[in-house]
């Protein structure tokens, strides 16, 4: 199957927008000693930069997808109701048709899930674990919170940046044998598994990897949740790679995953370019298991904390993700970005995956030690040079151990996403020269320590400052090359 579904005469990939734009936001760039003062107060961090002073905010594609006509159109007739809202019933006919799901329970957003899925599967103090392909911070942390244990059972490939392997975020199916042989069900309340793997770079799992964690779990009797977060985006890298399903429409794959999960959860802010989230299982009494958790945390059971606009939108938006113009979006331009990027020798993830393009800190900056931050860094350097606002995925974005202790994270990324049908080719081309610039003058990016770590999630609001004046030479040095140049 060709990627290309429309060829350019000199045969040049080219990612081509399936869509127009009919609403714009302005965007501002401010001057890069505007940018250094703005990314001072926000204590280094990109999550707490304002909005007003990003350009091009690649801190997620979480609730910053863009919206379709259809979406906000059906917002307008959104059934405003506490209880039995007609809007609910159009997304639970969603639910049916898109995940193939007959049972759902609507909450806030993908975390609330994780918090319902891990309160009721888990018990504490009973020494559970929870293999996953990989872990997501949320995840993680709702699972410890329930007294569980997360056990990451990923494929060598899976932590081999530069790689050509399809299907990173495969789970290692001996090691999640041998789990099973020695822990039981008793010890595994469930295994889950995320589709396009965020945190080792948007990362797909195959098909037949799904089908094999389903047999293991049969076998031993025990449940499979599947995170389906990301699902439109593996689902595409499926019917790229997976002889299989390359003639398979987007509907059949996605019923053929979800068909080999008991549960499957999803925060909306991915998958449906909307906000909120949900949980569907075909089994009534699973289904009953976590029903009562909805109204005492979320609300009623025909909204859990959600807006009947968004309920709305929701609906309309995971039909449209059975689209493939519309999942296609994301990993088209990252496989762009990636490889012009990696053309110019800056080191990133490869192959380029469904979320956003991923750099790899610790080659970028191999001078800045794992306990100095090197993502955090890059973060912080690249928003001073260009205005865009990336994320740290690596130590900063690992909690401290249950002793205290600082834990450097596998891999050090800063997360540059590609929401679904934002931005522009050519605001995609600044990316790469922005981030190819820093590349040729990365000596002068220096570390980052905590001035104000919070225990849990500390990514989130924790303040740090650079260990040197490194940012200034940063500054000077930009402004030798750019002139006036913003
Ligand atoms: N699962 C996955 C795979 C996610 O990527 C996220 C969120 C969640 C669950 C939690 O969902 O935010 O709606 O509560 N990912 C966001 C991100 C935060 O930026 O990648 P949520």
């Amino acid at each position: 199957m060709s990627e290309m579904r429309v060829k350019f005469s000199n045969g040049e990939f080219v990612p081509l927008e399936m869509h127009k734009v009919r609403v714009v936001q302005k965007l501002n760039l401010l001057p890069i000693d505007e940018r250094l003062k703005a990314i001072e107060e926000a204590g280094f961090n990109t999550f707490l930069l304002q909005n007003k002073h990003v350009f091009l905010d690649m801190l997620t594609d979480s609730g910053t997808n863009a919206m379709s006509d259809q979406q906000i159109a059906s917002m307008m007739v959104a059934d405003d109701a506490y209880a039995g809202s007609a809007s609910f019933e159009r997304l639970h006919q969603a639910i049916k048709d898109v995940f193939n799901k007959q049972y759902f329970l609507p909450v806030h957003q993908g975390r609330a899930a994780e918090h319902i899925i891990s309160q009721t599967f888990i018990r504490k103090n009973s020494g559970q674990c929870i293999p996953m392909n990989y872990h997501f911070t949320t995840t993680k942390a709702h699972v410890e919170l329930a007294g569980g244990k997360v056990l990451e059972l990923y494929t060598d490939e899976a932590l081999n940046l530069k790689s050509s392997h399809p299907f990173k975020g495969n789970i290692d199916i001996e090691k999640l044998r041998a789990l099973i042989e020695t822990n039981g069900k008793e010890r595994i309340p469930y295994i889950r598994m995320e589709a396009g793997t965020n945190l080792i770079g948007g990362q797909p799992f195959s098909i037949e990897n799904l089908r094999q964690v389903r047999d293991l779990t049969q076998q031993a009797g025990i449940l499979l949740v599947l995170d389906v977060s990301l699902i439109g985006e593996n689902i595409y890298f499926v019917k790229q790679r997976e002889k299989e399903f390359h003639n398979k429409s987007i509907k059949e794959i996605m019923h053929t995953m979800c068909d080999l999960a008991d549960i499957i959860y999803f925060s909306g802010r991915k998958v449906s370019c909307t906000r909120g989230g949900g949980i569907a299982t075909n089994d009534y009494s699973l289904y009953l298991a976590m029903r009562d958790l909805v109204p005492l945390f979320e609300g009623f059971l025909t909204y859990g904390g959600m807006s009947v606009r968004e309920i709305e939108a929701m609906a309309v938006g995971l039909y449209e993700t059975l689209d493939e113009t519309v999942i296609s979006h994301s990993p088209q331009f990252i496989k762009y970005l990636v490889e012009r990027l990696d053309e110019r020798g800056v080191p990133v993830v490869t192959p380029p995956g469904g979320l956003g393009c991923h750099i790899d800190a610790r080659s970028f900056l191999p001078h800045i030690p794992s306990l100095q931050y090197p993502a955090g860094a890059l973060a912080a350097a690249l928003y001073i040079v260009s205005g865009i606002r990336g994320m740290e995925r690596g130590t900063i974005s690992t909690d401290r151990d249950e002793h205290g202790n600082e834990v450097p994270a596998d891999c050090e990324l800063l997360r540059l996403a590609v929401p679904r049908r934002v931005f522009t080719l050519s605001q995609i081309k600044y990316v790469e020269d922005r981030v190819a610039w820093l590349y040729k003058n990365r000596d002068l990016v220096g570390g980052l320590k905590f001035v104000e770590e919070p225990k849990v999630l500390r990514f989130f609001v924790g303040r740090l400052a650079p260990t040197t004046d490194w940012t200034h030479k940063l500054v000077e040095k930009f402004k030798e090359e750019f002139g006036e140049s913003l």
